[in-house]
């Protein structure tokens, strides 16, 4: 009765679940900004992830603690934390993803665009560290203004040689988080169910709900109720930013937004098929606008398919066009600032 041999197919379930724990590939995320308002529940969402083997965090202070607290947590990856500038190559050696929520955020009455002479500078540095020590990696750029840091990104990555359109992506998730969210309270329809894509870019009117392919299919909205939909989405950042009365902008519903863009680009790295997200990347799809948010399809390299926009309203068209002037110069600003500095 001591001798219990495990019956055949129990033997190889256990084999089979063992598999599956270890056929995950071992990925190694880097949060750059790791000890911040957004940085923080990002580390956690990103030490709940069991596609994570090994989680970076690397800030300017304050990551040692962060990241002896976040590695308590009995979930699958090693954590290690990074401090300064002489930690940062260590912090992005061998990284698959490199997630960058670091620089300022608004305050009551800024724009995204008033980041700029700041945050510029901070992703330009971080980018050059990147392109030295993680080339390979993919890139999530969460530090705004995002019309800007993504072109800023790939000027830097360009002039090191290491640049792939394929592997940087403006984050821009949390637009479609809340154009979800607002659209189910609207249309009454489950907000677990809610698919809205938002294209265009990562400022004011830039950002173009596209509720006309919203889903479920609604019947119950007037176009005041889309109007009123699309403005609260444009503003969604503005209503937080006011909200918290000098205290930043979103930094909750932001790590959950980077936190599941980052699942999305890792499944895809991990050959899960058809992962299609919204993020604001290199593109054609618009004449004139080398950047741009669109449903993009994630693989094995990063970006499979940038995916056109689909058939847009009448209201949705001319939002299109409203957006050109503002996303162009944005973009132009960027560019021209790692071109020239
Ligand atoms: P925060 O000030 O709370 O945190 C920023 C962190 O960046 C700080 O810990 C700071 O020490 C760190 N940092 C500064 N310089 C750094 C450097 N050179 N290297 C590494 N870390 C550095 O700000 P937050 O609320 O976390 O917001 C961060 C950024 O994200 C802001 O630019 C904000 O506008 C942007 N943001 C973007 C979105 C989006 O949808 N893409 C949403 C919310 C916020
Ligand atoms: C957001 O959309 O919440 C972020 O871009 C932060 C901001 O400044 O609004």
């Amino acid at each position: 009765a001591l001798r219990r041999v495990s019956s055949p197919s129990a033997s190889s379930h256990l084999l089979r679940r063992s598999y599956c724990v270890e056929s995950k590939p071992e990925r190694k995320v880097a949060v750059l900004g790791a000890a911040g308002g957004i940085g923080q529940p990002l580390a956690l969402l990103m030490k709940l992830n069991p596609l994570v083997s090994s989680l970076s965090l690397y800030d300017i202070a304050g990551t040692p603690g962060v990241a002896a607290d976040v590695s308590h947590i009995n979930t699958r990856s090693q954590v290690a934390g990074y401090m300064g500038d002489d930690q940062l190559g260590q912090a992005l050696e061998g990284a698959d993803l490199v997630i960058i929520p670091a620089g300022v955020p608004r305050k009551p009455g800024m724009t995204r665009d008033d980041l700029f002479n700041i945050n510029a500078g901070i992703v330009k540095s971080l980018c050059t560290a990147i392109a030295k020590y993680c080339p390979n990696a993919l890139v999530n750029m969460i530090s705004n203004p995002v019309n800007s840091t993504v072109p800023i990104a790939a000027e830097v990555f360009k002039k090191a040689g290491t640049y792939d359109e394929k592997k940087l992506f403006g984050v821009t998730t949390l637009d479609v988080v809340r154009a979800k969210t607002f659209y189910a309270g609207k249309a009454k329809v489950p907000v677990a169910e809610a698919n809205v894509p938002v294209v265009g870019g990562h400022a004011g009117i830039t950002i173009l709900p596209l509720f006309s392919q919203a889903t479920p299919k609604s019947n119950n909205l007037s176009d005041e109720d889309i109007v009123a939909l699309t403005k609260r989405t444009q503003d969604g950042g503005t209503e937080v930013v006011e909200a918290k009365a000098g205290k930043g902008s979103a930094t909750l519903s932001m790590a959950y937004a980077g936190a599941v863009f980052a699942d999305a680009c890792l499944k895809g790295l991990n050959g899960v098929p058809d992962v299609v997200e919204c993020s604001f990347v290199q593109s054609t799809i618009v004449p004139d606008l080398p950047y741009f948010a669109s449903k993009v399809k994630l693989g094995k390299n990063g970006v499979e398919e940038v995916l056109g926009l689909g058939p847009l309203s009448d209201y949705e068209k001319q939002g299109l066009e409203s957006l050109k002037h503002e996303l162009k110069a944005s973009i132009e600003k960027g560019i021209k600032f790692a071109t020239q500095s």
